[in-house]
C-alpha cells in the first residue's frame, strides 16, 4: 500500500462521479477488508471496536461524505482500487440510500416524459427519502446515521418503542420494573372491579431466598365488615383524625395533572380515606371535591411562602384551618431522592403552576434540599409544634426516609428534651416513587422501607413514645400483603403513590418527567390531560382502595386476628437461604420500652444513640 504522500489535503473544488472515484480510488469499504489489513488489531473493522477501521486509518463513510461535501483527501485515491469505490453504493450499509436515489432519478425521468399523478406521488415520497438520506450522510450528530443512511432510522424507531414491545410482547407476569405486570394487574383489576383471582397456583418460587409469607391460623376469625381505621393525634393534639389504614401518598399538583388530583380527591371522599397534597401546595384542584387532605409542606413552602421563598405562617394558618385539612405534614425527605429538593422539570412548569408556586414559567422548579425553618433537632420539634398550633390543633408530623441513624435518634432526643412530640411520622422507603429525580439518588441513597420503618418503630419504643406517635409507611405498597407486612414491622397505616397512579390508568411508561404522559396522569398538557376522565377514574380510585382494604381484612382474619394493627413480626417468615427460614421476630428484634433512655446494648442503636445530640444534626465524635 502506498504511503501517505502529502501532509495537507487539498480542498475539492467540485464533485462529480469522476472526481469522487479519484478521491475514493483505492478504498475497500467492506468490514471484511478492514480486518484483512496487514497488522490489523483483533476486532478491527467490527463496529464498536477500536481498530484501524476507526482510528489509525479512517472511517469509510467519513471518506465518502468528506469527498461528497467538500473536504477531500486526494491521497485516498492511492490507497485502494477503483472497483471497490464503485461498489461502495451497493454495500449493505448504503444500498437503501442508493436504491432511493436511483428510484428518485428514474421517477424524475418518467415524470419528465409522461407527467401523471401516478408518478408524481411516489416521486414526492422518494424525493423526501432522498433528502433524509442525504441529510443523514452529512449531519455530524449521529455516527450511526452517517454510516447507515436511512436504514439507521429503524434503529431509532425500535429504540423508541422498546419499552412498549417489551411490555406488550415479551414481559412475563413477574417481569417489569419497578412494578411487575402481576402487581400492576391486581391494581387494574381491583380498580375496574374485574376478577382479581388467579388460577392454578403461585408463580413464585417459594424455595428461593427472599420468599416471605404470613402465617395463617387454624382458627380464622370472621372477616371484618368495617374498613379498618386508626386514630392519629397524641395528647397535644386537639383534633385527632380517624384515618383509614390505606391512603393516597404525597404527590404534588405539578407532578400530577389537575384531573389526576381531582380524581384522587373525589375517590378519597367517596371511600373516606385521606389524600396527601405532596409538597407542590394545597391547590384549587385539591379543594374542589372535598376529600380529606393531609397538607404537606416541603422546603419550597408552596402555598404558604413569602416572596423570598421563606415560610409564611399566616398563609399556612389560613390553609391549614380549612375543615378539609385533617393533618399537616412537614416533608424532610423522600425515599426516591433523599437529600435532594423537590424537582419539577421545566417542561411541566406551566403558567398556572408557575403562578401557584411563585416561580418562573418553563424553568426547572427545584426546591432547596434543606429547610429554612429549622437547623437543629430541637428547632425541628419546635416547628412541628408551630404547625400544630397554626392548624388549630390538628395532628402534625413529618415524613422522611431514614439516612444517618443518629440523626433520627437526635430527633428522638429532641422530643425527650423539649417534651414536644409529633403526632405522626411517615417513613418512606428508598424504593418509593418520584415524579423526577437524579438516577444516583433513586438508585443509591436512603434506607429501604422495611429497615427504616422498623428502625423508627423501635427508636420510638426505646424512648417510650410509641404509644403517642403513629407511624405511616410508604414504598412500593400496592397489595394487601404489602400493607400487612409493613404493619407487622411497625406501621400503623400505609400510603401508596404509584398504586393509586395505576388506579388512575398509569401504564408505567415512565415518562412522567417529560410532560408526555400517555394517560393524562402526570402531564400539564391540556390535550393529554383530557384522556383522564375524572368521574370514571375517581370510581377506580375508590374501588382500588375498597378492594385492597377488603383483601387486607381477609388476610388478617385468615391469620386469626381481628384488626391489622394486631399484626406483629412473629406473624411473618422469610426464607433467608435455600435451607433456612427465619421469623421476622428474629430478623427484626424489638427494643424494650424505654431501652434507649436506660442505655441500650443493642448494636443497631447503641453507638448511634451515643452520637446523637438534640442540639445539632452534625455527626459527633463517638464517646471514647
Ligand atoms: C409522581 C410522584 C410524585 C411524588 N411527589 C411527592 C411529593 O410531592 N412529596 C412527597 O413527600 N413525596 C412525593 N412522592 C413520593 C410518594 O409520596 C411516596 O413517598 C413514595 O412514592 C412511595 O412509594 P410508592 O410510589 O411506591 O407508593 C411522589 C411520588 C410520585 C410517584
Ligand atoms: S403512564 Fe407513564 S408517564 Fe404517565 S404517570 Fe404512568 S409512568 Fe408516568
Amino acid at each position: 500500500m502506498a504511503a501517505r504522500s502529502r501532509s495537507a489535503p487539498p480542498v475539492c473544488e467540485h464533485f462529480g462521479p469522476k472526481r469522487l472515484r479519484q478521491r475514493l480510488g483505492a478504498l475497500d469499504f467492506s468490514e471484511k477488508a478492514a480486518n484483512r489489513q496487514p497488522g490489523a488489531a483483533k476486532g478491527a473493522g467490527i463496529p464498536g471496536s477500536r481498530g484501524p477501521y476507526e482510528t489509525d486509518r479512517f472511517h469509510p463513510y467519513d471518506v465518502a461524505s468528506a469527498s461528497l461535501w467538500g473536504a477531500c483527501d486526494s491521497d485516498f485515491a492511492d490507497r485502494e482500487g477503483p472497483m471497490r469505490t464503485l461498489l461502495l453504493p451497493f454495500s449493505a450499509r448504503f444500498i437503501a440510500y442508493t436504491a432511493v436515489m436511483v428510484i428518485t432519478a428514474a421517477l424524475l425521468v418518467e415524470l419528465y416524459f409522461s407527467p401523471s399523478p401516478m408518478v408524481a406521488v411516489p416521486l414526492v415520497l422518494f424525493f423526501a427519502l432522498a433528502v433524509i438520506g442525504t441529510v443523514d450522510l452529512i449531519q455530524t450528530r449521529h455516527a450511526v446515521l452517517r454510516n447507515y443512511p436511512l436504514t439507521a432510522h429503524i434503529r431509532f424507531i425500535l429504540e423508541e418503542i422498546r419499552p412498549e414491545i417489551r411490555q406488550y410482547f415479551l414481559e412475563s407476569e413477574k417481569d417489569g420494573t419497578p412494578f411487575s405486570r402481576d402487581k400492576r394487574a391486581i391494581v387494574y383489576q381491583r380498580a375496574k372491579q374485574a376478577l382479581d383471582k388467579r388460577p392454578f397456583g403461585t408463580q413464585d418460587d417459594v424455595y428461593a431466598a427472599g420468599f416471605e409469607w404470613l402465617h395463617h391460623s387454624m382458627a380464622p376469625r370472621p372477616v371484618a365488615k368495617e374498613n379498618a381505621h386508626i386514630v392519629i393525634g397524641g395528647p397535644d393534639c386537639a383534633k385527632p383524625y380517624a384515618a383509614s389504614i390505606f391512603n393516597i401518598s404525597a404527590m404534588s399538583f405539578g407532578a400530577l395533572s389537575p384531573n389526576a388530583i381531582r380524581a384522587l380527591n373525589t375517590g378519597a371522599k367517596k371511600g373516606n380515606f385521606a389524600h396527601d397534597t405532596g409538597e407542590g401546595g394545597y391547590s384549587a384542584y385539591h379543594r374542589e371535591n372535598g376529600g380529606d387532605i393531609i397538607w404537606e409542606i416541603g422546603s419550597g413552602y408552596f402555598s404558604c411562602r413569602n416572596e423570598d421563598g421563606s415560610f409564611c405562617a399566616e398563609k399556612f394558618e389560613a390553609g391549614a384551618r380549612s375543615d378539609q385539612v385533617k393533618m399537616v405534614e412537614l416533608k424532610l425527605s423522600q425515599g426516591a431522592k433523599p437529600g435532594h429538593g423537590g424537582v419539577l422539570p421545566g417542561a411541566k412548569v406551566t403558567a398556572e403552576i408557575a403562578a401557584a408556586r411563585g416561580v418562573p414559567i418553563g424553568v426547572d422548579c427545584v426546591s432547596p434540599s434543606r429547610h429554612s425553618v429549622f437547623a437543629t433537632p430541637i428547632e425541628l420539634m419546635q416547628f412541628i409544634a408551630t404547625m400544630r398550633r397554626l392548624s388549630g390543633g390538628k395532628p402534625a408530623g413529618f415524613k422522611l426516609c431514614i439516612g444517618h441513624p443518629w440523626e433520627f435518634l437526635a430527633v428522638c432526643k429532641a422530643m425527650v428534651e423539649t417534651g414536644i412530640y409529633p403526632d405522626f411520622i411517615v417513613v418512606d422507603g428508598k424504593e418509593g416513587g418520584t415524579g423526577a429525580a437524579p438516577l444516583e439518588f433513586t438508585d443509591h441513597l436512603g434506607m429501604p422501607l422495611r429497615e427504616g420503618l422498623n428502625f423508627v418503630h423501635n427508636a420510638l419504643i426505646g424512648i417510650n413514645a410509641r404509644d403517642r406517635i403513629k407511624i405511616g409507611a410508604s414504598g412500593k405498597i400496592v397489595s394487601a400483603f404489602d400493607i400487612a407486612r409493613a404493619m407487622a414491622l411497625g406501621a400503623d397505616w400505609c400510603n401508596s403513590a404509584r398504586g393509586f397512579m395505576f388506579a388512575l390508568g398509569c401504564i408505567q411508561s415512565q415518562s412522567c418527567h417529560t410532560d408526555r404522559c400517555p394517560t393524562g396522569v402526570s402531564t400539564q398538557d391540556r390535550v393529554r390531560q383530557r384522556a383522564l376522565v375524572v368521574p370514571d377514574k375517581s370510581e377506580r380510585v375508590y374501588n382500588f382502595h375498597r378492594a385492597t382494604v377488603e383483601a387486607l381484612a381477609e388476610l388478617v382474619a385468615a391469620a386469626g386476628l381481628d384488626h391489622p394493627t394486631e399484626l406483629t413480626p412473629a406473624h411473618f417468615s422469610r426464607r433467608v437461604s435455600a435451607h433456612e427460614v427465619k421469623s421476622f421476630a428474629e430478623l427484626y428484634p424489638q427494643l424494650k420500652p424505654g431501652e434507649l433512655l436506660a442505655g441500650t446494648r443493642d448494636l443497631r442503636f447503641a453507638s448511634a444513640w451515643d452520637m446523637a445530640s438534640a442540639n445539632e444534626f452534625r455527626v459527633l465524635p463517638m464517646a471514647a
